[in-house]
């Protein structure tokens, strides 16, 4: 696949910022962006006389900027032709963490299992298991008892919700990407936040969609921009509770009154984590044609691997027609589990919002002791903190932060075109007594980075 070389320029974003010569930067953040996957393996780079035209640079420092990358092996160049993305055996042969102790790491946002209430779920399924025996276990839409607890949940949250326009599938991800490869063709354009979920611009640019981002504002959605932007689009993807990153709910008044002329689907993954707020009622309770996307994954844990679309029943079955590209199904255990977890769900889902609450206290008083000059909105609910950094440096405090003793999700994952420099998404969803530490070292880090000094890390999966 070409890159043309105003595309990688967008990409680029502010990467002439900050200490060191041009062609250090430059290599460094094309570096960046095949690590984190942006720039796709085999993926052909622009010449070097375009990318220099587009980035308004001499050649020297494309062309220095290239031989760096080509001794790392991070591109393969060949006389006449252009340079070709790889990834060298070990992306980071020379550095070694400044300290012994085990990595925090702060790019997943994503809570521990509550061990007794799951380890008692899965006894009460494997008694449920042996209903199965006669079956093969192939279920391609999920089996009955977990799509009619998930239709209870929706119930409980305002949307009265048959079995049938439930379909089980193996978490959210897996739900966005099925959308994505059953409702969008090469070329359609998808309407997102910005910032939003990474993965969810991954398996949306994997259907080759062009995105349409409309900018998430520190005082929310843009409701008149949304109705532009939907315009001939093939559909609006939107996280309204609870975003990620920025943990922002959509106020009621905002839901009601959106009218947008594409499809739009909703990614209700964070609905639980309610902080501040009572829970909010479930989207398509004002919009019916909504496609609906929710998980286990935040509210009880991401190792059961379990989500959902709600939509009608003619769109669920082109979703389950598609479905076999890929997989047959979630396995009968984990569902069985999982409709025993969501029918008890608000037996256990207080404390877990009341140990967010107190974790999202006790990292924002570290933030606050440790880097005062950021500024860290207090989101009412979801799992993180969306933090403005005051200077462009996420990428390169993400790259540093592994040599600190953490990992950190550097604010461009979460948009395109190179946006987001300025800001770091924190999660909270570790346990408190991590986050001294964690922010001690972070602040460490930040302050390396001021110093001017690079790290080589390769950036690590979010959540
Ligand atoms: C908005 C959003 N959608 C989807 C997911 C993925 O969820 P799952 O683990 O259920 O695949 C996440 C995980 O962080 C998320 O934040």
């Amino acid at each position: 696949m070409k890159i043309s070389a105003s595309v990688v320029a967008q990409m680029l974003g502010s990467w002439d910022a900050g200490p060191g010569p041009a062609h250090q930067r430059l290599s460094d953040r094309l570096r960046l962006l095949v690590l984190d996957g942006r720039l796709v393996l085999d993926a052909a780079l622009p010449s070097e006389r375009d990318l220099a035209l587009a980035l308004r640079v001499s050649r020297t420092t494309v062309g220095t900027a290239y031989r760096s990358l080509a001794d790392a092996q991070f591109i393969d160049t060949r006389p006449r032709s252009r340079a070709v993305v790889r990834l060298p055996d070990d992306p980071m042969p020379h550095r070694r963490a400044a300290s012994s102790a085990p990595t925090i790491d702060l790019s997943f946002a994503a809570p521990a299992a509550p061990g007794p209430i799951l380890h008692r779920a899965f006894a009460t399924a494997l008694e449920r298991l042996p209903r199965y025996f006669d079956r093969r276990g192939y279920e391609r839409d999920g089996v009955v008892e977990l799509r009619e607890s998930v239709a209870r949940w929706y119930a409980g949250r305002g949307l009265a919700t048959r079995p049938n326009q439930i379909m089980i599938t193996n978490g959210a991800l897996h739900a966005v990407a099925l959308i994505a490869r059953t409702l969008v063709r090469p070329g359609d354009r998808v309407v997102i936040d910005h910032p939003t979920y990474p993965h969810a611009i991954r398996a949306f640019t994997d259907a080759r969609a062009r995105l349409v981002p409309v900018a998430l504002e520190p005082d929310g959605w843009n409701a008149g921009q949304l109705r532009v932007a939907g315009r001939g689009a093939a559909m609006a993807y939107l996280i309204p509770d609870f975003h990620n990153p920025t943990g922002q709910c959509m106020p009621a008044r905002v839901r009601r009154g959106l009218e947008l002329e594409c499809p739009i689907v909703v990614d209700e993954t964070m609905a639980d984590l309610a902080i501040d707020l009572p829970r909010p009622v479930a989207f398509a309770a004002d919009h019916p044609d909504a496609i609906s996307i929710g998980s286990t994954s935040k509210s009880i844990w991401g190792g059961l691997r379990i989500g959902w679309i709600r939509a009608r029943p003619s769109i669920l079955n082109r979703l389950s027609q598609m479905r076999p590209g890929t997989d047959l199904g979630t396995p009968i255990l984990e569902q069985l589990a999982a409709s025993v977890l969501l029918d008890s769900l608000h037996t256990h889902l207080p404390d877990r919002v009341d140990l967010l609450r107190a974790q999202r206290q006790a990292l924002y008083n570290a933030l606050a002791q440790h880097l005062p000059d950021w500024t860290v909105p207090i989101p009412p609910g979801g799992l993180s903190f969306w933090v403005a950094l005051g200077d462009p440096i996420s990428s390169r405090l993400a790259a540093i932060a592994p040599d600190y003793g953490i990992t950190l999700a550097a604010g461009p994952r979460f948009g395109i075109g190179g946006a987001f420099e300025r800001h770091v998404r924190l999660p909270y969803s570790l346990p408190e007594e991590d986050f001294a530490a964690a922010v001690e070292q972070l602040a460490a880090a930040h302050r390396a980075v001021l110093r001017g000094e690079r790290g080589k890390h390769k950036p690590s999966t979010v959540a």
